[in-house]
């Protein structure tokens, strides 16, 4: 699987993220090389990122992604025509923006390392409610052929377990097909039986044909209904979570 680093621009376009939504905080699964929290935390925004390869590598992931970005270039210039060139100008602009990013990521998680947690779905290592808003990119949706529906229900029950508000993911399409995942309205409705509302928001990100839509889950009732802190999981407090202090 491909680890890829887009950016705050991107993810605000990905996710329709509002000024409303910046003021919240935030958790970035799985966050790859992604200049999000780096480019987040300079604005103040409260904004952490956690990925399995994280517990492999770290600094060296941006590099990583930075010389896998340059390997692939020209296959992507081969590929163009199969690509959508609104939102990137063309190949070499991707390539120029993903490098920038993954830059950026290697820099931050250099300096603000509790601000990268090591973790792998279906079970992260957060109480219940931790974040008010969870964002997740290109894997649930994208690789949902090769992880198998048993995987993508128990990813999205855990991304809404530490959600206070809301789980967004991007895209909900299967990357091989560039088709809606054929589980996606049998997964809302199991969802839905459980608390959890959704509902799907077209967004002005499109990169592979068709994929510019965005699943977003409200938690606020599943999260009531269900505190539980992951078995056997030593929890994560990266930072000192406010509503934590304000004990609640
Ligand atoms: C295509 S990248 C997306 C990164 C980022 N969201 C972006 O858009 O740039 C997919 C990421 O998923 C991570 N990943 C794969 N399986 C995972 C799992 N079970 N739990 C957490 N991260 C996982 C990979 O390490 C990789 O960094």
């Amino acid at each position: 699987m491909l680890v890829s680093a887009r950016s705050f621009a991107d993810y605000r376009a990905m996710f329709a993220l509002t000024e409303r939504d910046l003021e919240q905080r935030i958790l970035d699964c799985p966050a790859g090389a992604a200049s999000f929290v780096a480019e987040a935390g300079r604005r103040g925004v409260d904004a952490v990122a956690v990925d399995r390869e994280y517990a492999f590598h770290r600094e060296e992931l941006g590099l990583m992604v930075e010389l896998e970005t340059r390997f692939k270039c020209p296959t992507l210039v081969r590929e163009a025509k199969d690509f959508v060139w609104s939102w990137y100008a063309d190949p070499h602009d991707l390539a120029r923006q993903w490098i920038g990013n993954a830059r950026l990521f290697r820099a931050d998680i250099a300096a603000r390392p509790e601000r990268y947690i090591a973790g792998e779905l279906p079970e992260l290592p957060f109480h219940n409610g931790s974040f008010d808003l969870v964002l997740s990119s290109h894997l649930l949706f994208s690789y949902g052929n090769r992880l198998g529906e048993d995987f993508l229900r128990a990813g999205l029950l855990e991304l809404a377990r530490v959600a206070r508000r809301e789980v967004r993911i991007f895209p909900v399409t299967v990357y091989d097909t560039g088709e809606r995942h054929p589980g996606l309205d049998r997964l809302r409705e199991e969802l839905g039986g459980l608390g959890i509302a959704s509902r799907v928001e077209r967004v002005a990100y499109e990169f592979q044909p068709g994929s510019d839509e965005l699943l977003v889950l409200s938690c606020a009732r599943y999260r009531a209904r269900a505190r539980t802190v992951p078995p056997g999981a030593a929890a994560v407090d990266p930072v000192r979570w406010r509503h934590r202090e304000g004990g609640a």
